[in-house]
């Protein structure tokens, strides 16, 4: 079974684009391989100050990986910052990597020309290093990512290349690989972008903690067109087919089935509102449940937290063999 590693950050709440999109493949993913899913809180800091904010969301993260269906048994889920070894190991692949590697990275050269005239942390600019020690403590074969991470994954790559060419065998090699499709869901408001928590207004976005009343309110104002059909046409009718995407992903029936058994938006607004609440009812009974009984949660973390903790002891023992670092006493 390859090992395969995912990671989040616990920034925002998790929405129905995060959920469709990624998650129930994690969920439906979790048998094909020996998978870890980490809350990556550190990468979070390097652009978040508040304090306390990262804990919380940390928690509610959590709490929300369990609800969705992870098994802890099964999947292991844990926290970067629970787990030293990744800071540790983190100094050890910035020493690896090169100061113009690094300023090449398109992320940091976007994230920081965004903050121009604003506190840009050294954090930023060293995240793929981090990143790298995530990866490669745990043996990681498969990175499933977006596109935006791909050139993460290339330095990854690269930096373990090098050590393993400077120091010997350490680290396996991992690859990028496209998770498998799951919907594409778009903001209610503006179905032609993704749904994505930096939509200027909360009205396109359903969150999977959303009550009911404001679920129906959101799909009641989906924006559709003035032509009046239901069709399945991504291109010419974005709204109407976001809505049929939506309600395929959360009754299984193909998207163009659902168009031919509707002939008005409001039935098919309505509908598709119902159903999204009949999917997230059962996940936000859980989610109440874990964030109401933090023993529990917290005893479904420990068992992630320990088995990653094991790999990535063994990883950074590793390198610190092939480095030679004087042996710990
Ligand atoms: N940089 C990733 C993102 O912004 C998050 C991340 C951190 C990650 N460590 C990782 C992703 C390791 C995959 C593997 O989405």
């Amino acid at each position: 079974m390859p090992r395969v590693l995912s990671c989040i950050q616990p920034t925002g709440s998790v929405h129905l684009g995060n959920h469709l999109g990624a998650l129930v493949n994690w969920v439906s993913g979790q048998h094909d391989g020996d998978v870890f899913h980490g809350i990556v809180d550190l990468h979070a800091l390097t652009i978040t100050e508040q304090p306390g904010i990262l804990g919380q969301s940390t928690v509610e993260l959590a709490a929300m990986l369990f609800a969705v269906g992870l098994d802890p048994e099964v999947a292991t889920v844990f926290v970067q910052s629970h787990i030293h070894e990744h800071t540790e190991l983190a100094w050890i692949m910035e020493c690896t990597v090169s100061f113009g590697e690094l300023s090449r990275m398109t992320q940091f050269k976007d994230k920081s020309a965004k903050r121009e005239g604003d506190f840009i942390s050294a954090g930023l600019f060293t995240y793929p290093a981090l990143q790298a020690a995530d990866i490669l403590l745990y043996d990681a074969d498969e990175v499933p990512v977006g596109e935006d991470q791909r050139q993460h994954i290339e330095i990854t790559r690269d930096i373990a290349i090098r050590f393993n060419h400077r120091f010997g065998e350490t680290f396996v090699l991992p690859k990028a690989v496209h998770p498998k499709a799951g919907a594409r869901v778009m903001d209610l408001q503006d179905p032609t972008s993704k749904m994505s928590k930096s939509a200027e207004t909360e009205n396109g976005i359903v969150y999977l903690l959303d009550e009911n009343s404001v679920i129906e309110k959101k799909f009641k104002r989906a924006v559709t067109d003035s032509d009046g059909v239901v069709a399945y046409d991504r291109a010419n009718k974005p709204g109407v087919s976001n809505l049929l995407d939506i309600l395929s992903a959360a009754t299984g029936t193909p998207a163009e089935t659902l168009a031919e058994t509707y002939s008005q938006y409001g039935p098919l607004k309505k509908d598709t509102g119902d159903a999204v609440i009949a999917l997230v009812d059962p996940i936000r009974a859980r989610y109440h449940e874990l964030m109401n009984d933090k023993g529990e949660l917290a005893r479904l973390l420990k068992i992630g937290n320990q088995r990653a903790r094991e790999v990535a002891a063994q990883t950074l023992d590793r390198a610190h063999r092939a480095i030679g670092l004087m042996p710990r006493i």
